[in-house]
Parts: C-alpha cells; sequence; structure tokens
C-alpha cells in the first residue's frame, strides 16, 4: 500500500512513521508512504501557500495553486490513487472506513491548515475525513491518524496473536478487560474463569464482558450491534437482558 502525503508541514509525519508496527510495515515493503512539502510547488519569490479569505474575516486561507499542482505531479508519478482531504468538515472517521481504505493499493492524504483550503480544491478531491469533532491546527494528526490505523489492517502487517479480526469494533463491541501477571497486584486478583484453562469458558466470560462494558460506556455502539438468540441466552443470564426496542434479533437465516 502507498501513501503520498501532501502538506506544509512535512516535519511534523517523520517521527511517529519511524517506530514500531509502522516502521515494520515501511521496511518489510508492505507499506510506501511518500511526503510532499505543498511549499515546494507554490509559485513566486515568497512561496506563497496561503492568503487573506475573499469576502474577509480571521485567518488565511490555503492557495489552490500549490496544492493542485502537488497533486499533479503525484498523480503524474502514482496514477489514480485515491485523494482524501482532512478536513474537520469531512465524514467523521470509523474502523469500516479504514477497512475500506486498507483495500486502496494507493491513497492521497492532503493536510489542510485548520483554517481552510479554497473550496475550488474539492473537485479533485475524493473523499473528506474528519478524525473527531474537535478541532486540529491542521490536517497532519489526522493523517497520521489514518496511515496507523489502516496500516495495522494491511494483511501480514500484525501477527496473528494480535490479529484485527478480534478488534475493539470488529463486531461493534469494546475489548473486555485484559489482564497479565502477577495474579495479585495490590489486593487485585485475576478473574478466577481467566485462570481456569477452559477455553469455552474464557470467550464467553470475554464475551459477556465486552457486552457489559460496551452498554455502561458506549451504549451508542450497544444499538447497533447484533446477537444471535444463544448469545441474548448467554448475556441473560448474566443480567445482561437486551430489550429487542433497544437491540434488534439478528436474522440468522443469513
Ligand atoms: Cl482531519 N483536521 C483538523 N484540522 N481538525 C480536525 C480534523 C482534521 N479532524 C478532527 N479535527
Amino acid at each position: 500500500m502507498k501513501f503520498d502525503v501532501l502538506t506544509i508541514f512535512p516535519n511534523l509525519l517523520a517521527s511517529p512513521l519511524e517506530e514500531g508496527i509502522i516502521r515494520r510495515a515501511l521496511t518489510s515493503g508492505v507499506l510506501e508512504i511518500f511526503c510532499h512539502n505543498i511549499r515546494d510547488y507554490a509559485l513566486g519569490k515568497h512561496a506563497m501557500t496561503d492568503d487573506r479569505p475573499f469576502g474577509g474575516g480571521e485567518g488565511m486561507v490555503m492557495k489552490p495553486e500549490p496544492i493542485v499542482a502537488a497533486l499533479r505531479q503525484v498523480a503524474a508519478q502514482r496514477p489514480g490513487g485515491h485523494v482524501v482531504f482532512l478536513t474537520p468538515q469531512g465524514q467523521p472517521y470509523t474502523q469500516k472506513m479504514a477497512w475500506d481504505l486498507a483495500q486502496k493499493e494507493h491513497v492521497v492524504l492532503l493536510c489542510g491548515r485548520y483554517e481552510g483550503v479554497d473550496a475550488r480544491v474539492e473537485e479533485y478531491i475524493d473523499a473528506e475525513i474528519s478524525i473527531g469533532d474537535y478541532v486540529l491546527t491542521g490536517g497532519e494528526l489526522a493523517a497520521l491518524v489514518v496511515i496507523d490505523s489502516v496500516t495495522r489492517l494491511l494483511p501480514g502487517v500484525l501477527g496473528c496473536s494480535d490479529s484485527a479480526e478480534f478488534d475493539t469494533f470488529s463486531r461493534g463491541l469494546l475489548k473486555y478487560p485484559q489482564y497479565t501477571r502477577p495474579r495479585q497486584f495490590e489486593g487485585q486478583e485475576v478473574p478466577e474463569t481467566l485462570l481456569s484453562g477452559d477455553h469455552q469458558a474464557i470467550d464467553q466470560w470475554r464475551f459477556v464482558e465486552s457486552v457489559r462494558r460496551t452498554k455502561e460506556r458506549r451504549r451508542d455502539l450497544l444499538q447497533q450491534a447484533q446477537f444471535s438468540s444463544v448469545e441474548r441466552k448467554v448475556l441473560a443470564t448474566h443480567g445482561l437482558e437486551l430489550t429487542e426496542s433497544v437491540v434488534p434479533v439478528l436474522d440468522e437465516r443469513n
């Protein structure tokens, strides 16, 4: 998978890409990242990348010419990339969107500064993504979030022991609580079931705790989750009644 990243602050991207799983994916060649400084495509003595907004008002707006020139240069080198603009006005980013991006061969990430980008750039863009309802100074951290979340889904990047299949959100539930040694920590014990060696019991305990956590912390997610009738019975025996009106029954004919 290839990413081209267009930014006026390429240094912001460097060090997060030099560690851990992303570094390994880059080294193995599963992942390639090319950063481009939009300023290199700006014209004139001062190589201006922004200017005052027509109509007046606060702040500066990124000029369209350097951005479109950079996009053209990328397209000339590697045609056919899916162009994503990182902006707080974009579609809220989800795990489903990460899976969809991970299917693509080549994604171009355009980082805007928060005050805005000339609207005529929209013509050159396939999708707009926001990473949440808060404002960042620019799209660079959002681009890193996208690169990170997509990279771990690429085939061969994670070992099977931490496979993305079992992630939080893989079926719309939060992850169950995890424990490691020591068995006792400052008076707190590891739940008995996890020490039992009974894998069926462990799987069931984890499922129930996932649902319990999701119910407590993210009712919005639980309302979209689906459960089989067997799972419903298990949940009911643990006092986790999910009423029909809140959670639809999974149609088991499919
Ligand atoms: Cl993609 N950009 C900026 N500037 N702020 C954001 C964002 C993106 N997503 C959430 N806030």
